[in-house]
């Protein structure tokens, strides 16, 4: 489902160049749970980008799918994004002036194709499954943290993503919340078959999944 070859990321600052991606070589299966752990600095956050069609690589190649997806156009690429891969990070926060039901509505209805009395429906059965059945018509302000994490979800699952990419989505969550969360994206994983790829430092998280991707100053440690 993803391979990534010879992955690199230079960023190209006052003090100089900064290899945060140096290298990177790998395989993950479709219908995978792959945690990827390592330092803060170590390159995490700027492989997941290249790998979301976010930021493109100085160098390498990114397969999801079998397409080559920094090969696409910018449109392509942005519709793909929107289509196939389902983001959860910490700081992907909901659009403060829609409703939750509205926020999670919104990337289905960019791409266009169905109708909207049948995406809200949708929206409205995923916030349900995520604890969020009374807060549809909330805005994010209006509840917590943990609960604006699960409306992202149900929002990254809205066009049934095959990818869903989670970068520290709980770090910034109590345990018990954080637990739940998980459990929530474990369920996707598990149940839909939604390749899930999480970045965490929470290693007893990071154990339960199916691989672990090590990595330290920019390269996957065996
Ligand atoms: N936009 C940027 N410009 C310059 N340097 C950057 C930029 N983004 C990241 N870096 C540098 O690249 C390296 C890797 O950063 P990255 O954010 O990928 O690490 P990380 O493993 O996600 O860390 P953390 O666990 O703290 O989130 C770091 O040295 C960082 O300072
Ligand atoms: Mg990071």
């Amino acid at each position: 489902m993803l391979s990534c070859r010879g992955l690199r990321k230079d960023y190209v600052t006052e003090r100089g160049e900064v290899a945060a991606v140096a290298g990177i070589d790998l395989e993950i299966a479709a219908g995978r749970y792959a945690a990827i752990i390592g330092r803060s600095g170590s390159g995490k956050s700027s492989l997941m980008a290249m790998i979301g069609g976010l930021s493109r690589p100085s160098q390498g190649q990114v397969t999801v799918d079998g397409i080559d997806i920094w090969g696409l156009s910018e449109n392509a690429l942005a519709a793909f994004r929107n289509k196939r891969i389902g983001y959860v990070f910490q700081f992907a926060s909901l659009l403060p002036t829609l409703r939750l039901v509205d926020n999670v509505a919104l990337p289905a209805m960019l791409g266009g194709g169905a109708r909207s009395s049948v995406t809200y429906a949708r929206a409205a059965t995923l916030l349900g499954q995520m604890g969020l059945g009374d807060h549809l018509d909330a805005y994010p302000s209006e509840v917590s943290a943990g609960e604006q994490r699960r409306a992202v979800i149900a929002r990254a699952l809205i066009n049934e993503p095959a990818l869903i990419l989670a970068d520290e989505p709980t770090s910034d969550l109590d345990e018990q919340t954080e637990i739940e969360i998980m459990d929530e994206l474990m369920a996707v994983n598990r149940e839909r078959g939604t390749t899930l790829i999480l970045v965490t430092h929470n290693l007893a998280l990071a154990e339960q999944a199916e691989q672990i991707v090590h990595i330290a100053h920019g390269t996957i440690v065996p």
